[in-house]
């Protein structure tokens, strides 16, 4: 048993054990991640199920320290970004689709978010989601420093690197939010 009944006992799964571990971490060495392992996060992402399996999404990886030292001054909950080495911005394309499954594109490109979470911390790198869209004036700052056209929505910035400190894995369970068969 453990201790400390916020911590988690490893449950002997290596992909439950990876989601059940994963903290967001704010603190890196500012080492920059291979091109391979962003390759490899970057399939973990687009592997992600979309709505129709439209895919409504890109990305774009910045590991240019006065690209990554502007969005981290300008935006003011991604300060880490300046000693992460490398962030990963998702973007949204609602315009690849012209039926209701446009309306999905924030799910689809969260679940591909999520995805680069968790095969982040696989790989042994910390990540944290910092939020742009729905926020205007942060979507503006994504646009203007990155130079995305208007029909093209920034969903977030995640600063991804070697992590300096390591987040406790904590236990978020609550029965309280399950109800069976009926609320
Ligand atoms: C939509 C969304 C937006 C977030 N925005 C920020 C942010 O701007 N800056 C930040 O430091 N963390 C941000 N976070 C991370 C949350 O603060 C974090 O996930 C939460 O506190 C739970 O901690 P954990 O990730 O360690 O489990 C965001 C997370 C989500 C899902």
């Amino acid at each position: 048993m453990a201790s400390n009944p916020q911590e988690l006992v490893p449950m002997g799964n290596e992909s439950i054990d990876t989601i059940m571990s994963r903290r967001s971490v704010r603190k890196f060495t500012g080492e920059k991640v291979p091109e391979e392992d962003i390759k490899t996060i970057l399939k973990a992402a687009m592997a992600a199920p979309s709505a129709v399996n439209v895919q409504p999404w890109s990305f774009i990886v910045v590991q240019d320290e006065e690209l990554l030292g502007e969005l981290a001054n300008r935006l003011p909950h991604a300060k880490m970004l300046a000693g992460a080495g490398t962030g990963i911005i998702v973007l949204g394309h609602p315009e690849k689709d012209d039926t209701y499954a446009r309306e999905y594109w924030v799910q689809d490109c969260s679940a591909a978010s999520m995805n680069i979470l968790l095969a982040a911390k696989a790989l042994g790198y910390g990540t944290v989601w910092t939020g742009v869209y729905p926020d205007g004036s942060k979507v503006d700052t994504v646009r203007e420093v990155l130079n995305i056209p208007d029909d093209i929505i920034p969903l977030n910035v995640i600063p991804i690197g070697f992590p300096a400190e390591e987040g406790r894995p904590r236990d978020k369970f609550n029965e309280g939010n399950i109800s069976w068969d009926m609320y």
